[in-house]
């Protein structure tokens, strides 16, 4: 039987009625076409699903979408403000953090939560912080780079906005 949810994604509403053994994962991209974020194990064991619910990375794969109503999930698609990208986007692509890419949108979203709460962040907190995300392509070493660089950028941003 289906079950009313109201899902508050990337800052809006959405009611759905869908029936309650439904993955976030599925719903996301059927029902709200919300494609950035992949499946690849569907096992909860690479990371290619990974979005934020209220601030934290969770494995949309093993999690239920009715589970997470009344939270707030954010997706790759609501990181960039119009043509603006969020300075992660903009340090993947400059630090060539990527080769196919669909690890990508799960791996922004992993270091979205770190740098939430630590704009300063070492490598191996960086390490740690991914240790969920497998890459089958670049390595890892682009992708760390790539979010030392954010971090610099955000804080830059920060204090020139204090
Ligand atoms: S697809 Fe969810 S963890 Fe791999
Ligand atoms: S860029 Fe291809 S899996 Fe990571």
């Amino acid at each position: 039987m289906k079950k009313r949810v109201v899902l508050r994604v990337n800052g809006e509403d959405h009611e759905l009625f869908i029936k309650p053994n439904r993955t976030l994962l599925e719903v996301l991209r059927q029902d709200l076409h919300l494609t950035g974020v992949k499946e690849a194990c569907g096992i909860g064991a690479c990371g290619a699903c990974t979005v934020l619910v209220d601030v934290s990375p969770v494995n949309s794969c093993i999690t239920l979408a009715v589970d997470v109503e009344g939270k707030e999930i954010e997706t790759i698609e609501g990181l960039a403000q119009g043509d603006h990208l969020h300075p992660l986007q903009k340090a993947f692509i400059n630090h060539h953090a990527f080769q196919c890419g669909f690890c990508t949108p799960g791996m922004i979203m992993a270091a979205k939560a770190l740098l939430q709460r630590n704009t300063v962040p070492t490598e191996e907190e960086i390490k740690k912080a991914l240790s969920g995300n497998l890459c089958r392509c670049t390595g890892y070493v682009n992708i760390t780079h790539a979010i030392l660089s954010a971090a610099e950028e955000i804080r830059k941003s920060r204090d020139a906005n204090d």
